[in-house]
């Protein structure tokens, strides 16, 4: 998804903007050599727990993160430029896949935030939880209620703030705020900014039925339904709220808490060996600027790693934790044999269809007129209005695949895939024309569509070798995308579209009359990764060491020292985008890590 207008006017902004209030340090002459909880990674999961452990003034907290700073970073800040955060930016790992064989072989970018925030701060900001029964499956599969939708509801809304949106627009019919939080550290809110097809789509789902019923507020637990979306988003500054500018910029200003920015930790170290529970780490090992000596901070309580899905199973593989063959063969002592770390990946497939529009109001022009683009960056800084307040979606729906043998569903009220309208053309701008876009991700892959994160280097730096593992269930995954761009391709057929869609954008997209055939076919072809990973750092019961990394309660199995606290420990993904569960996770195991400690 690269856009070919640069930001030319960035570097101008960035400077004017003051952010936050506290200080995240760049150098390491201030620290101490020793705080009570270290914590590797400050992403969306890792912010959280700074945040929620440093509440008691006597607990001290050090984050190291590789990345650098999100200060004054205007694509950050600003929702609609998400898609100018990544690939290939000062704030991206740049990663890629091995060739995907689901996806005709393809290679594909697969971005991760490296920065302040993580991917927090480079994601598409949509909100979304996920159905009841992806919690109580969570419950099932590792025997802890805790992790259930009654006990995750209540973090959901502890995580959450949601606000007005930026027009200040009367949203009553927009969602139910009995199933939201007002005083949390995340910000969320409905669009900000009306566009032209608000009533074209609100229209289309009456007219239609089917799938297409209305849902108030589709982030109740039972997301079936189409309504508004919703985004992390401050609606009164029309700003990204991300876990930086969320849950740390309000706190940074805590004594007992220490950031470092531009700190890439290589491995956590063992010190000793407690009966019955394994090596017991104590000692983070870490470079500055990409560049040696290598430096080692103490923690006395625990390391929290929230190195995200990708990063963790490489931190763990440089500190001896994997499957002790592999290792040996990477030249690297095992510690802790877990031949689990790294396996068992899962992330959402999505494929966006599109269509020339008799319209001159999408917001294509923003994407690739810098004049246009300039203009309408200075009235988001002077107003917090306008085209920018917006994220890449205001409309969102779920859908079941109605008697599907062997539903991977984690229930019977969950949905099999998510459909979400753009009004513009997500993907890269053509020089003229007007769009509309929808995409289909299909939420709930089949049991063998399972990639990985692997290494082929015993240089702690090196870049990981990662299968997404997309599309590989295809008796599962392809039909069920089938129906998807089926259920797309139906609501666009709605009488509500006549006289504004002209026509595909591109001639190799299915029309109603394809055969399933032309459908599967333009799937494996363009499908792409929604960026959900999740399950590299699984979740298993108690003491089951055959299967998972961590307990329930994310300690890592077979050892002292260490928490996992990252999107890397669901055992599976749920069905919507990853970030509203991470929140809610990291909130969890804030309370765990608290209760562990009599904090
Ligand atoms: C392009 C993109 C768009 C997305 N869009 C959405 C969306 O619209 N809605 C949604 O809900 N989800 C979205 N997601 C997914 C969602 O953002 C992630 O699932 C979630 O943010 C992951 O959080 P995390 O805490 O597990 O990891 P991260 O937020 O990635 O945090 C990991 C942190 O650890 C740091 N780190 C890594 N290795 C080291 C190391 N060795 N030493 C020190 N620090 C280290 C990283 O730099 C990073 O800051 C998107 C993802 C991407 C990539
Ligand atoms: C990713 O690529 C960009 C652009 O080339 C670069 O600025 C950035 O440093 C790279 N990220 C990492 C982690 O190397
Ligand atoms: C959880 O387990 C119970 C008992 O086996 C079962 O009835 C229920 O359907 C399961 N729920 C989910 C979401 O897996
Ligand atoms: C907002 O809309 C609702 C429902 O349409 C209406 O009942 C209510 O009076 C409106 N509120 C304001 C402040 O206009
Ligand atoms: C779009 O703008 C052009 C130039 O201003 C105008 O000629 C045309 O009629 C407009 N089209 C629509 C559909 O509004
Ligand atoms: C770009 O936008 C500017 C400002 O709105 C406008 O004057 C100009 O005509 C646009 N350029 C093109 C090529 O459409
Ligand atoms: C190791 O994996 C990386 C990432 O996929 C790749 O770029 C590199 O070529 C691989 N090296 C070897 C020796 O296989
Ligand atoms: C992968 O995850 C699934 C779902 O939790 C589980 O059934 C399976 O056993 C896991 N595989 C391994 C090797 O852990």
């Amino acid at each position: 998804m690269t856009l070919k207008v640069k930001l030319a006017t960035a570097a101008i902004w960035s400077s004017l903007i003051s952010f936050g209030k506290g200080v995240v340090l760049e150098d390491a002459a201030s620290l101490s050599s020793s705080y009570d909880f270290v914590i590797v990674g400050g992403g969306t999961a890792g912010n959280v727990v700074a945040n929620r452990l440093t509440e008691d003034p006597k607990t001290n907290v050090l984050v190291l993160e590789a990345g650098p700073t999100d200060a004054g970073v205007l694509e950050i800040q600003v929702p609609f430029l998400c898609t100018h955060t990544t690939p290939q930016t000062p704030w991206d790992w740049n990663y890629t896949t091995v060739p995907q064989p689901g996806l005709e072989g393809a290679s594909i970018t697969y971005p991760r935030g490296h920065v302040l925030g993580g991917t927090s701060s480079v994601n598409c900001l949509v909100y979304t939880r996920g159905a009841k029964s992806d919690y109580d499956r969570y419950a099932n599969v590792t025997g802890d209620k805790g992790w259930g939708w009654d006990s995750m509801f209540g973090y959901f809304k502890k995580s959450e703030k949601f606000t007005p949106p930026s027009d200040r627009h009367n949203t009553t019919d927009e969602f139910n705020p009995a199933v939201h939080g007002f005083n949390g550290f995340n910000s969320v809110s409905l669009p900000g900014a009306p566009t032209d097809i608000d009533g074209r789509f609100n229209d289309a789902i009456d007219e239609l039925g089917g799938v297409f019923t209305r849902n108030l507020d589709t982030n109740s637990g039972e997301p079936l339904g189409f309504g508004w979306s919703q985004a992390v988003i401050d609606g009164p500054s029309g700003t990204r709220s991300s876990s930086s500018s969320g849950y740390l910029s309000p706190i940074l200003r805590r004594p007992n808490l220490h950031v470092l920015v531009n700190a890439q930790v290589s491995r956590l170290i063992s010190t000793g060996h407690q009966a019955g529970k394994g090596p017991v780490f104590t000692k983070v090992e870490y470079r500055l600027n990409g560049k040696g000596p290598l430096k080692t901070v103490q923690a006395t309580k625990e390391i929290i790693l929230s190195a995200g899905s990708i990063n963790t199973p490489q931190v763990l593989t440089n500190s001896g934790v994997g499957n002790s063959q592999t290792l040996k063969d990477l030249n690297i002592a095992p510690q802790v044999d877990l031949p689990n770390v790294g396996e068992n990946l899962s992330d959402h497939p999505i494929v966006t269809l599109a269509w020339l529009v008799n319209s001159n109001g999408t917001y294509d022009d923003f994407n690739r007129n810098a004049t246009l683009q300039a203009e309408e960056l200075q009235k988001w800084r002077t107003t917090r209005q306008g085209v920018f307040v917006n994220g890449i979606s205001q409309h969102i729906g779920f859908a079941r695949v109605p008697d599907f043998p062997n539903n991977p569903a984690s229930g019977t009220d969950s949905p099999n895939y998510e459909i979400f309208v753009s009004n513009f053309l997500l993907g890269n701008t053509p020089p003229t024309g007007n769009f509309l876009s929808i995409s289909a991700i299909m939420l709930t892959p089949g049991p063998s569509s399972r990639g990985s994160v692997r290494f082929n280097s015993s240089d702690p730096f090196a870049v990981p070798v990662i299968d997404a593992g997309l599309l590989v269930d295809a008796k599962t995954d392809v039909p069920l995308m089938r129906e998807a761009v089926k259920s797309i391709l139906h609501l666009v057929s709605a009488p509500a579209w006549k006289d504004y869609i002209i026509g595909p954008q591109s001639s190799s997209q299915p029309t109603l009359s394809s055969t399933d055939k032309e459908i599967d076919a333009f799937i494996t072809a363009n499908s792409r990764s929604a960026y959900h990973v999740v399950g590299t750092s699984s979740m298993s019961p108690k003491g089951d060491t055959k299967k998972g990394v961590v307990d329930p309660d994310l300690k890592l199995k077979k050892a002292g020292g260490i928490r996992i606290v990252d999107a890397s420990i669901l055992p599976f993904v749920p069905a919507g985008h990853t970030q509203a569960a991470t929140y809610a996770l990291a909130e969890r195991a804030s309370d765990l890590i608290k209760a562990d400690h009599g904090l």
